[in-house]
């Protein structure tokens, strides 16, 4: 099996940017934390990380071997209808992350428009968001 993470806008500036937030892991030592879990668990990564809207609607459009998606919209969580409707005409499952709590941050982080198209959202846990939103996938599969 085969799945697809995609990371959204500024996230390439992990680590430097509101560590207090975001924690000080950068991308790259994410990007090896799931790399190491995929293979634990017999599964195959691509991940990417764009800053564009219709870059990351290419790629969800352009998934289809995929078997599964975790995408951290970031900033376009919360007012892509562009990349909601890219998730609803795909027929992969779609699991949605972020590294903070969206749900306890300013009130404009706590509306997600994306979420809805996806199968679920994993919010609140750092890095391991990611982690979690893998297993999600995995078992969503054999179930
Ligand atoms: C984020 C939360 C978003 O509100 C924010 O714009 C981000 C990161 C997160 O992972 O916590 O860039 O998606």
């Amino acid at each position: 099996e085969k799945y697809l993470v995609i990371h959204g806008p500024n996230l390439n500036l992990l680590g430097i940017r509101e560590p207090e937030v975001y924690g000080r892991m950068t991308l790259k030592e994410i990007n090896e934390n799931l790399l190491r879990e995929a293979a634990k668990n017999n599964v195959k990564l691509d991940i990417i990380q764009s800053n564009t809207e219709g870059e990351i609607i290419d790629l969800l459009h352009n998934a289809n071997d995929m078997h599964g998606i975790i995408i951290n919209p970031a900033a376009y969580t919360h007012y892509s209808v562009a990349i909601h409707d890219a998730i609803k005409a795909i027929s992969n499952p779609v699991i949605e992350v972020h590294l903070s709590n969206i749900h306890n941050r300013e009130d404009f982080r706590k509306k997600s428009v994306t979420a809805a198209a996806c199968i679920g959202q994993i919010s609140g846990f750092g890095f391991y968001s990611y982690i979690l939103a893998l297993h999600a996938l995995i078992h969503h599969n054999q179930s």
